[in-house]
């Protein structure tokens, strides 16, 4: 596609609604003037299981300003699951307060409505609760996997015969890796400003799919999805944790029907360890089998995780292991222990973040165990094929992300053996990772609306979508620029809004590819009725101002549904890349530092290269948060999370960031759709954790199995066998 003017698709111009957030115009949920609003404050749980058996609202509701307190004894009816341990989607209900009964520390108990905030706040502290405990709560991984079930989903997969497998191996591996419990915190707190007037819901909220969130509330409060509207115009940051409808919206929903105001819950940073998801610890087993050449002949990945005791969650950690390589005996295996925590969710790659990182490292301990350089042992079990469906990629250039990262880097410095680059007390080493994530299209709807303002054509589309920081707005504009042939300066994008089209929303890196292929089908729809209506020939090229002139019209209205075709169902549609890392450690300390990295990826046509690269800087950062720093940690006799704010839940900042390369290849794959399209949301903390542990086990000889890698864990890790010290 020839871009035709100097702000549509493939140009890094930048976001068209910057100005508005740097101004602080943009407007996130909590942030509308809803008149007449009042607030809500969610009570939370202080044991882990158990049960109410009293409640004590006399103090609370004294107070100036409370206009009410609920709880189980007052709550409304809500819908129910209709079978135990339902999997959590993201049009699940999300019921509430409608027992005594408690399955996690931290679960809300009650929520106090007041006038004011603080008002709320202070009340909620007011509510006493008295419980009755079972002494037992499931709260510690290591000692419950004998209450270890098989997902319902029954997601293990097998090909091949795994035990043949590796006893035609010359190296095995068999080695576990662990991913602690990590919350995925957007900078904005999730939050709501909900109204029930006349039966219907309007709700401002913080959510990442609007049409599923509209589901949720209209099947949670039981009335018809069409009375319920969610507005979510900017959403900041989600990560999965606002692809599902949490229980806040519900408390805020059920208050306003009670004291008939608006009603404005936003869920504190604290309770967003409790309430708004999670990902789960995983346990990863693999165990690989290869022929001295390289060759792999044998790949098993087992995931052991937990999910909540009411709903059933499970990441799909193994995913990755049955596409990745040229492997014919494979196994995926899941088991989850129900743990008295909340329900995890999906967390920003599920299933690639977590289970590349155990893929990854293990192809690496597989090359060292081979004398292999890792980058050849990748490419050597290479696959144009998708063995776990049999089906073709429709386009792959994993190895070409390898080839190319390698030179950028440098990697021919590197040294097979470790610890033999050292400057000083530091020292230094490379790794590598691969990094697939499935390219996801769904259907999308959209509408454009043209109108002449002196003599130029304005376009503004409509479409629920929403931009949770990653540039859909710009993205969408820059489509519609392409697509009507006018400058992105006449066009306006409205999102978040569940009156405008349907689309699937932010998530799972469909993002762009649907938001975008929607906006061109309704653009172009847009032309073609207008060329028809006036007899014009389809390819004959004719300026959209001169097609409404010429149609006699001052606006025109039109919409389109973009959708999956026939071929991107044939076909495996994945994004690919490759991360190359430089890790410094000090010798006595442990402590490490990310030098540097160059990220290759491969995701079709990139529409805006500024706002692909933040999506890439954003996920690596994320992904290094995951190496460095990041685990919620639960504390061992109450079963409560102890680590409750970033002064103890550590995320990644500037500082610890390296100088990143990041380098997207030219790739046109119009299997993936019409625009060639593939997702990047989640492709860069995909490839990254890996990379920086396979970086110090080149360094430092140890192999750290276990995230993060704090410097204290790495200082008393042994050196492998085998590594010359
Ligand atoms: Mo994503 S974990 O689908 O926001």
């Amino acid at each position: 596609m020839e871009t035709l003017n100097a702000s549509g698709v493939g140009n890094p111009i930048n976001r068209v609604e910057g100005r508005l957030k740097v101004m602080g115009m943009a407007k996130y949920a909590s942030e509308f003037p809803v008149e007449n609003k009042v607030y809500a404050q969610g009570i939370n749980s202080t044991i882990a299981k158990g049960e109410i058996v009293s409640v004590d609202t006399s103090e609370a509701e004294k107070l100036d300003g409370v206009l009410a307190v609920i709880t189980y004894k007052n709550a409304e009816k809500l819908n129910s699951f209709d079978e135990e341990m339902p999997q959590l989607s993201t049009t699940t209900i999300a019921p509430v307060l409608q027992s005594p009964k408690i399955n996690y520390y931290g679960e809300y108990v009650g929520v106090v409505i007041a006038e004011t905030f603080e008002q709320a706040q202070y009340a909620a502290r007011l509510v006493k609760f008295e419980y009755k405990k079972d002494p037992d709560p499931t709260i510690h991984f290591d000692e419950s996997q004998a209450k270890a079930y098989k997902p319902s989903g029954n997601p293990d997969y097998s090909r091949g015969d795994m035990a043949a497998g590796m006893a035609e191996a010359d190296e095995t591996l068999d080695a576990t890796y662990n991913t602690p419990l990590e919350h995925h915190h957007p900078m904005e707190l999730h939050a709501i400003i909900a109204s029930w007037e006349n039966g219907k819901v309007t709700a401002y909220a913080s959510q990442q799919m609007v049409e599923n969130a509209t589901i949720a509330i209209s099947d949670t409060f039981q009335i018809p999805k069409k009375d319920v509207r969610v507005i979510a115009a900017y959403v900041g940051g989600g990560f999965g944790s606002k692809l599902n409808v949490e229980r806040h919206a519900t408390l805020a929903v059920m208050a306003s029907k009670m004291v008939n105001r608006p009603v404005q819950v936003t869920v504190t940073r604290h309770q967003m360890f409790t309430n708004t998801g999670m990902r789960q610890h995983n346990e990863q087993r693999m165990q690989i089998g290869a022929k001295r050449d390289g060759t792999l002949t044998a790949l098993s990945h087992e995931t052991l995780s937990h999910t909540s005791t009411y709903q059933e969650y499970q990441e799909p950690c193994g995913m990755i292991s049955k596409m990745l390589y040229d492997v014919p005996n494979n196994q995926i295996k899941y088991r989850l222990i129900p743990m008295n925590f909340q329900t995890p969710f999906a967390m920003r790659a599920p299933g690639e973040a977590t289970g590349s990182f155990a893929l990854e490292s293990a192809m690496d301990e597989m090359a060292w165990k081979l004398k292999m350089d890792p980058v050849e042992f990748r490419i050597k079990n290479d696959t144009q094929i998708d063995l776990s469906t049999d089906r073709p990629f429709s386009s792959r250039l994993l190895k070409e992300c390898l080839r190319i990262g390698a030179d950028k880097f440098g990697w021919e410095n590197r040294n097979m053996e470790p610890r033999s680059k050292q400057e000083g007390n530091w020292l230094i080493g490379y790794g590598v990772s691969a990094a697939s994530r499935r390219a996801p299209y769904r259907e999308t709807s959209a509408r454009v609306i043209l109108e002449m303002e002196k003599g130029q054509v304005h376009a503004t589309v409509q479409m629920d979508a929403t931009d949770i920081g990653t540039g859909s707005y710009t993205i969408i504009a820059q489509t519609a620029a392409e697509y009507l042939g006018i400058p992105v300066e006449q066009v306006t994008v409205e999102l978040g809004d569940s009156n405008f089209p349907v689309t699937p929303g932010s998530g799972g890196s469909w993002g762009a590819a649907s938001y975008c292929n929607g906006a061109r089908a309704a653009c172009e729809n847009a032309i073609s009725e207008l060329k028809r209506n006036r007899n014009i020939a389809e390819d004959e090229e004719v300026a959209v101002a001169d097609l409404l002139r010429q149609n006699k019209l001052a606006r025109f209205e039109a919409e389109g549904t973009a959708a999956p075709s026939e071929e991107f169902k044939n076909h495996s549609v994945f994004s690919f890349g490759a991360n190359f890392s430089e890790v410094w450690v000090d010798k006595d300390t442990g402590m490490y530092r990310i030098k540097r990295m160059v990220n290759v990826g491969s995701a079709g046509k990139i529409i805006n290269p500024k706002t692909a690269y933040g999506q890439i800087i954003g996920g690596l950062t994320m992904g290094a948060g995951m190496v460095i720093a990041e685990q919620t940690k639960v504390e061992p006799n109450f079963g409560n999370f102890i680590t409750r704010s970033f002064a103890d839940y550590h995320v990644p900042v500037n500082l610890d960031m390296a100088n990143i390369d990041v380098i997207f290849l030219p790739e046109e794959d119009k299997i993936a759709n019409k625009m060639g399209v593939k997702g990047i949301g989640e492709l860069g903390i995909t490839s990254v954790a890996a990379s920086i542990a396979n970086a110090i086990f080149n360094a430092t000889g140890k192999r750290m199995r276990d995230l993060p890698i704090t410097p204290e864990k790495l200082v008393v890790a042994p050196v492998e066998s085998g590594v010359v010290s």
